[in-house]
């Protein structure tokens, strides 16, 4: 329910059969009723109340990726919610536009859940007027791709211990807002995706078969300053990314969203309409939708924090420790910036990447390897993922006090005690 200022949620983690091939139900989860989730519609500057309710069989968390607010209703790991409790939270909405989700996060169980299908969307909408110029009416032309990608066996079921793989489980199918072969049906005009990348390990490189380009206009924490126009963006697991795609150039009757190694994602089919909703493309890209800025100050300043991701496997460390519940590993003031050194060190049998997240905050990337990132990374940012050998600095600054969680997003990894605490008081 709403009414502006306020509004109220009911989340239910539930165990449900779910038929992915007709005729073939699998025992999976999800909240409230469906496989996956409702889509969470907050506005900038609402207060929120949400009541969490666990009716799995085993413990669960509800945590808010990308959402800032305070530690103690984050929903990380000690904040658990045995089979039958409930709790009611609440907490102030105080950050841009952006799509940001919503998953559980008890160790080390994190990856079986989200696996099972424990995974929904989190809009913010505040009043940039720009915005306003962009497609934006859910479910006809701005619509969100929850990309997964999930193993069944010869009996077509889900079996996460069957599929498990201790460097991140992958899956040979892939599936599109919970559906195995799915298909998308657009106006042929301007949409935007608002695209999720919820699998356990996978890193997606996509662009359309038929190389057109795009515009991409916000990622983890909101928009770019600008939309970017490329033909290809790369996501990490738990990365969002929106993109504008004109299709009302396109020749046929479809066209494919595609992995890199050209494996089909989504294909998409047109309907001619006059709903379709048409903007001249020099408009968009000139849009000014945000104002991100690293000040010099911030590009001066020395690293306070290091983290050092290493390992692969059961060996994985984060700063040469794993996870431990009792341990508070960094600590940080409230309200003022710091600097922060990511490693991905690199080890005797090369490595892999791992997609660092933070919780509780959005950041800056200040630097790639010691060079100024990219435009797509110039945004507000939960997550940044690091390849064997990569360094970034990243500016922190957390707007509420509590103790919150940094950790690899191959969560495989982060239930291998790839994970720790931080506290901000
Ligand atoms: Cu997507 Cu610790 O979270
Ligand atoms: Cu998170
Ligand atoms: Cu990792």
């Amino acid at each position: 329910s709403v009414d502006g200022h306020h509004v109220s949620y009911t989340i239910t983690a539930q165990q449900r059969k779910t038929a992915f091939y007709p005729g073939h139900k699998s025992d999976t989860f999800g909240y409230n009723g469906n496989l996956l989730g409702p889509v969470v519609k907050l506005k900038k500057g609402q207060n929120v109340k949400i009541k969490l309710v666990n009716h799995l069989n085993e413990d669960t968390t509800f945590h808010w990726h990308g959402l800032e607010v305070p530690g103690d209703v984050d929903g990380g790991p000690d904040q658990v919610l045995k089979p039958g409790e409930e709790k009611n939270i609440s907490f102030k909405v105080n950050q841009p536009a952006a799509t940001l989700w919503f998953h559980p996060h008890p160790s080390p169980h994190t990856g079986e859940q989200v696996y099972k299908g424990l995974a929904g969307l989190i809009y913010i909408e505040d009043n940039n007027k720009n915005a306003e110029k962009l497609p934006h009416e859910y479910g006809v032309n701005d619509l969100p791709l929850i990309l997964q990608d999930k193993s069944f066996d010869s009996n077509k079921q889900l079996d996460y211990e069957k599929a498990k793989n201790d460097d991140g489980t992958t899956g040979n199918t892939g599936l599109v807002n919970g559906k195995v072969d799915p298909k998308l049906t657009v106006n042929k005009g301007l949409v935007r995706l608002r695209i999720l990348n919820a699998s356990n390990a996978r890193v997606y490189h996509l662009k359309f078969d038929n190389g057109m380009k795009f515009d991409h206009i916000a990622s983890d924490g909101g928009y770019l300053n600008k939309p970017k126009k490329v033909s290809e963006i790369q996501m990490a697991p738990s990365e969002r990314n929106e993109i504008l795609v004109d299709f009302s150039k396109v020749k046929g009757d479809h066209v494919n969203l595609v992995n890199e190694d050209g494996k089909v994602i989504l294909p998409i089919h047109f309907i001619d309409s006059h709903q379709s909703f048409q903007a001249s493309d020099e408009k968009i890209s000139t849009l000014n939708l945000n104002n991100v800025k690293v000040s010099p100050k911030e590009k001066e300043m020395k690293a306070t924090k290091k983290v050092v991701l290493a390992g692969m496997g059961q060996n994985v460390t984060i700063n040469g420790k794993k996870f431990d519940k009792n341990r508070i590993d960094l600590k940080q003031k409230v309200n003022k910036t710091e600097i922060w050194e990511i490693e991905n060190k690199k080890g005797a049998m090369g490595g892999m990447v791992h997609p660092f997240h933070l919780h509780g905050t959005q950041f800056k990337v200040i630097s790639v390897d010691g060079k100024n990132p990219p435009e797509e990374m110039q945004g507000y940012k939960d997550t940044i993922s690091l390849n064997p050998g990569q360094k970034v600095k990243i500016a922190v600054r957390f707007n509420h006090k509590g103790i919150y969680m940094f950790h690899c997003h191959n969560l495989e990894h982060e239930d291998n005690g790839m994970m720790g605490h931080i506290k901000v008081s």
